[in-house]
């Protein structure tokens, strides 16, 4: 295989880990890995720690440069950025996954012209369970996402209903609601809820459960899918990024699990 350029767009806790794990663990596959941020300090400040990497100034000079784009940065630069991959017939790893609700029919596009968007699972176990259940029919999927305050601060559905999580003294349930309505509220906490809707009953079906509690040390999640093919439930809990709090350490190796699928020909599970 000839050895790919990787972009990275978004050089925070989980651009960081897959970069600094793929320049030590990928180098038989990789040629090099442009890196860029909004902020070019922390582009550069990446740079200087991972080995056959460099900056770009823009996301477009990563888009013409790599044969594949990986999103590690906002929601908000999705939908443009698929477009661009599309019309540049690149690869793209997406992880602001909430970003792609709403891009159906580029997704669709994305598919008959044969770019490959690929989805980690990020922070949860069951996709493979959900993606096989749908085959037989769903009945319903339903996320309960648990969570310590500091893990889901500033969300803007959080403010909008004045709700204090620091406040909080017990298992509190603050949100109830589809899968669209979590992406619009937790913007930055609840991806996975995004990644259920696209592999299984869309946005305005999937169920959306959040609960904080200061008790909490971890990011759980909880997916119950009922299918004609009986029943799944799963339950992850999740250690916290120690660069960012809203982001479990599992998704970002998720992250490097996706980007090694990339490269190897043999696909175990799903
Ligand atoms: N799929 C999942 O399970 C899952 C899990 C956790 C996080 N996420 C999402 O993945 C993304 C990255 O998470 P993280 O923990 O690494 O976040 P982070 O905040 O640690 O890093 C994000 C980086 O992107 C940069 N950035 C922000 N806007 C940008 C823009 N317009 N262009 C370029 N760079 C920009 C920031 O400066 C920052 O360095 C977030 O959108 C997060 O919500 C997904």
């Amino acid at each position: 295989m000839t050895k790919k350029i990787i972009g990275i767009i978004g050089c925070g806790a989980i651009g960081s880990a897959l970069a600094e794990y793929a320049s030590k663990n990928m180098t038989g596959s990789l040629e090099r890995i442009i890196f860029f941020d909004i902020d070019p300090d922390k582009a550069t400040s990446l740079m200087k720690k991972v080995a056959i990497s460099e900056t770009a100034s823009s996301k477009k000079e990563v888009i013409d440069r790599a044969h594949l784009v990986i999103e590690t940065a906002t929601k908000k630069i999705v939908p443009e950025l698929l477009k661009t991959i599309i019309e540049k017939k690149k690869d793209l790893i997406v992880l602001s996954i909430g970003g792609l609700l709403g891009c159906e029919d580029l997704i669709e596009e994305a598919r008959k012209k044969n770019i490959r968007i690929i989805l980690p699972s990020g922070a949860i176990s069951g996709i493979d369970a959900l993606k096989a259940s749908k085959i037989a029919g769903l009945e319903s999927v339903t996320l309960t996402t648990r969570k310590a305050p500091k893990s889901i601060k500033g969300a803007p559905y959080l403010e909008e209903n004045g709700i204090d999580v620091d406040a909080l003294t017990e298992e509190t349930v603050v949100f109830e609601g589809n899968a669209r309505e979590a992406m619009e509220g937790f913007p930055k906490n609840v991806n996975v809820s995004a990644l259920l809707s696209i592999a299984g009953l869309g946005a305005e079906k999937t169920k959306v459960k959040i609960v904080i509690s200061p008790d909490y040390t971890k990011n759980i999640h909880e997916i119950e899918i009922i299918s004609k093919a009986g029943s799944v439930t799963t339950k992850v809990q999740n250690i916290p990024s120690p660069s960012n709090p809203k982001t479990s350490y599992l998704a970002a190796l998720a992250a490097i699990t996706a980007l090694e699928n990339y490269f190897d020909s043999i696909r175990i599970g799903t």
